[in-house]
């Protein structure tokens, strides 16, 4: 039906509009669960393996068995993508450890709840200001649960200052943005971004990048880096599924080199746009 936004709870497909969740769903009320944000790009949901391989991670990671294989998964994406008939967007995937009456533990027997839907791509600025912020997460943000508060709060705390994304920091190390990987290009042309491991989120945008850069004959170097070397940084960009490349045109109120999306970052973006097209062909195969 047209205007109807397609989801699917458990296993089903129906209107997002009549799909339901208990309230006594351990997602709701613990945070208990992880998730997965995609992009549908050319009508296809693109980096399915891999993000279906982080959503084994995580859910290893919480010690949580999927409700369904991966490869089950995957289907129902696709078709749920089919279905919504959608050339751009995003799905959203959660998997929470299910319903039971509240408690800590978690009664034996307890079924997972699988839910996704599609939605628009949301809408973006070309630039983005930042600010930067403490990393007051936990010690597994490489592992992509629901437990978004810190991220939420840094999130309203850039709103309040006028930026669009906070960057966070450990001790003045950065680590990533709230909802984004975070690179720097140095005065002589390194690009640099935080490794993979318990302190951010190993993106699927960043993997694209390290590998496109790696591919394409970029100096880059994941190695950690601080708030100094952020300050100095004649290019600064964030990635994620929804943000694609973007660059960064102020930090703390101040200006990133020119104030314009410098070389580095637009020869990125181009490459990482024609990255996804290639993706979203072999897709439709
Ligand atoms: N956020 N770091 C954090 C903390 C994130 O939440 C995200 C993604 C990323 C980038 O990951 P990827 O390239 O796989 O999207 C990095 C999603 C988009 C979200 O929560 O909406």
């Amino acid at each position: 039906m047209a205007g109807t936004i397609e989801a699917y709870v458990n296993d089903r497909f129906l209107p997002l509009s009549e799909a339901r969740i208990s309230v006594e769903d351990r997602g709701m009320q613990f945070g208990d669960g992880i998730y997965e944000v995609l992009l549908i790009h050319g009508g296809y949901p693109i980096f399915l393996a891999e993000h279906m391989e982080r959503l084994e991670r995580s859910a290893r990671g919480i010690r949580l068995s999927l409700p369904m294989s991966r490869a089950g998964i995957g289907e129902m994406i696709r078709a749920l993508v089919a279905r919504s008939n959608r050339a751009t967007g995003i799905v959203y995937l959660q998997v929470t450890r299910g319903v039971q009456p509240r408690s800590h533990r978690v009664a034996e027997g307890t079924v997972p709840t699988l839910v996704a839907y599609t939605r628009d791509l949301p809408a973006h600025l070309p630039v983005e200001s930042c600010v930067t912020l403490p990393d007051d997460r936990w010690l597994h943000c490489d592992l992509k649960t629901t437990c978004l508060l810190p991220n939420v709060l840094a999130k309203e705390a850039a709103a309040q200052a006028g930026a669009d994304e906070a960057i966070f920091h450990r001790d003045g190390v950065v680590t990533e943005g709230a909802s984004t990987n975070v690179f720097i290009v140095d005065d002589h042309g390194q690009i640099h971004t935080h490794p993979t491991g318990p302190w951010i989120l190993a993106g699927i945008t960043r993997q694209v990048v390290v590998r496109i850069a790696q591919e394409r004959g970029f100096a880059l170097s994941e190695t950690p880096f601080d708030l100094d070397q952020l300050s100095a940084a004649s290019e600064v960009f964030l990635t994620s599924t929804t943000a694609h490349v973007r660059p960064v045109n102020r930090i703390d109120g101040r200006l990133v080199g020119s104030g314009r999306p410098g070389p580095v970052t637009q020869r990125l973006m181009e490459a990482y746009a024609e990255v996804i097209d290639s993706e979203a062909s072999v897709m439709s195969r």
